[in-house]
């Protein structure tokens, strides 16, 4: 392999692979499978509960019509599955119809197409603080600005969404849209509130903006009342689809082995990012479709997304639990109400990045705060992962990241009294997870 540093075709490389970094999960997932490890790194859902006599009867009913599973399909995607889409979108509360949705390999293309479709170079993305790193790296290939906009408890923050679109105006900073993950969010855990729902929709309206709605993990609650979608939201008023294009995803609720995901959104929208996909991929896999179609119409899919809720719940109390036994007291972290992520926030001086080699080489992993940010920020925070990992495991590995902690705040401490310095650190904190302990 050659080091990336000293790659010879530095200078044939486009303009836009500068401005993208590849994501700290994904580079450490080689160390990551080794024996011994817990790691609390991947953002992985149980596929082992899926089943293999479950695998055998879906793949038996697509091999009777092989010719199609093996065969290119249409662009947006294979009717039938479409139909699949509206029920899972109306179990969550939003009506759709089949028109307005279109399939893509995943989610993450979908971030990719809608970056493609609405980005030129030095637009700007208003987005949380932290967000999905994943979406940083699909915008990055078109450069645009982000903006993170802070979070709290109740998620992004719209009255500072509000003023960073005022500053960004005056700036003659043209933002396209609003990216959120309004539930259980990515990497935090946090859901945005319903009121703000509708606050960043009016938002969207004053400033002429799309609001990309990227929800995963809506699906995945455990706790609490579920909240309605902003596209369902958008629906009361406009009727159907309009400035918010929402992004659905087989891979939280099935697997993301098929990788596959969907668009909803208005015809004008979709009618750019089917030209985008083409150029991307000509279509999605009509094996996985074919698939997903013939589980979904055939087995109970809502009994078993019920199943992945109760182990994941199981795994999110064993989490918190830990956390509340072995944490110093200066460490802080959400308290999700579903999906898989709870986001810990150190004391501001422990650097979460520097931190991890030590960690691995205690055979606890997680994923450091700052590739949740584009412009720096997060040194101080971490991403948990609780879905993969069996709750004993889950207990074992927080003790072996607290002592990790404290071994690093007593380093400060040990540093202070030497230097006698008195020197105080009162950095702000971010305000996701600090009062919750
Ligand atoms: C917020 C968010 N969006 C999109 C994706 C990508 O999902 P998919 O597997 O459907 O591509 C993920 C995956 O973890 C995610 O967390």
């Amino acid at each position: 392999m050659p080091l990336v540093d000293l790659d010879r075709f530095d200078f044939l490389y486009a303009n836009r692979v500068k401005g993208m970094k590849s994501a700290a999960t994904r580079d450490l997932m080689a160390t990551l499978s080794r024996p011994g490890i817990i790691s609390l790194a991947g953002g992985f859902p149980d596929t082992k509960a899926f089943g293999e006599e479950a695998f055998r009867e879906i793949s038996h009913l697509v091999a009777a019509d092989s010719a199609q599973a093996l065969q290119y399909g249409p662009t947006a995607g294979l009717e039938g599955i479409k139909d699949i889409i509206v029920e899972v979108m109306a179990a969550e509360g939003t009506l759709a119809g089949q028109e307005d949705v279109f399939i893509t390999t995943g989610a993450q293309q979908g971030l990719d197409l809608v970056g493609k479709v609405f980005l030129d170079e030095g637009d700007a993305v208003l987005c949380e603080g932290p967000t999905y790193a994943g979406a940083l790296n699909a915008f990055a290939a078109y450069r645009p600005r982000i903006l993170h906009v802070p979070m709290d408890r109740a998620g992004m923050i719209p009255a500072a969404a509000h003023e960073s679109l005022r500053k960004a105006r005056k700036q003659g900073i043209r933002v396209k849209f609003i990216y959120t993950v309004p539930n259980f969010q990515n990497p935090t855990g946090v859901t945005l509130a319903a009121q703000r729902r509708r606050e960043l929709l009016d938002i969207a309206r004053e400033y002429d903006l799309i609001i990309l709605e990227d929800n995963p993990y809506g699906m995945l609650r455990f706790g609490g009342e579920a909240l309605p979608s902003i596209a369902s939201i958008e629906q009361e008023t406009a009727g159907g689809p309009d400035r918010v294009v929402y992004l659905g995803t087989f891979s939280k609720i099935f697997a993301p082995g098929v990788r596959l995901g969907w668009v909803h959104a208005q015809p004008g929208i979709l009618h750019k990012i089917n030209i985008g996909k083409q150029g991307a991929d000509l279509c999605s896999s009509n094996l996985t479709q074919m698939m997903i179609q013939s589980y979904f119409r055939h087995a109970d899919w809502q009994a078993y997304v019920n199943r992945l809720m109760a182990i994941y719940k199981e795994r999110r109390d064993a989490m918190l639990d830990a956390l509340a036994e072995f944490m110093p007291n200066e460490v802080h972290w959400t308290h999700p109400e579903g999906g898989l992520f709870v986001w810990v926030t150190l004391p501001s001086y422990v650097d979460a990045t520097s931190m991890l080699p030590r960690a691995i080489s205690r055979n606890i992993a997680y994923v450091p705060g700052e590739g949740f940010y584009a412009n720096g920020g997060g040194k101080n925070h971490m991403r948990l992962n609780f879905s993969f990992v069996e709750p004993k495991k889950i207990r074992r590995g927080i003790e072996l990241l607290s002592e990790v902690i404290r071994e690093r705040m007593e380093l400060r401490s040990d540093l202070e009294r030497g230097s006698r310095s008195g020197s105080q650190h009162s950095s702000p904190r971010s305000a996701v997870g600090n009062p919750e302990r």
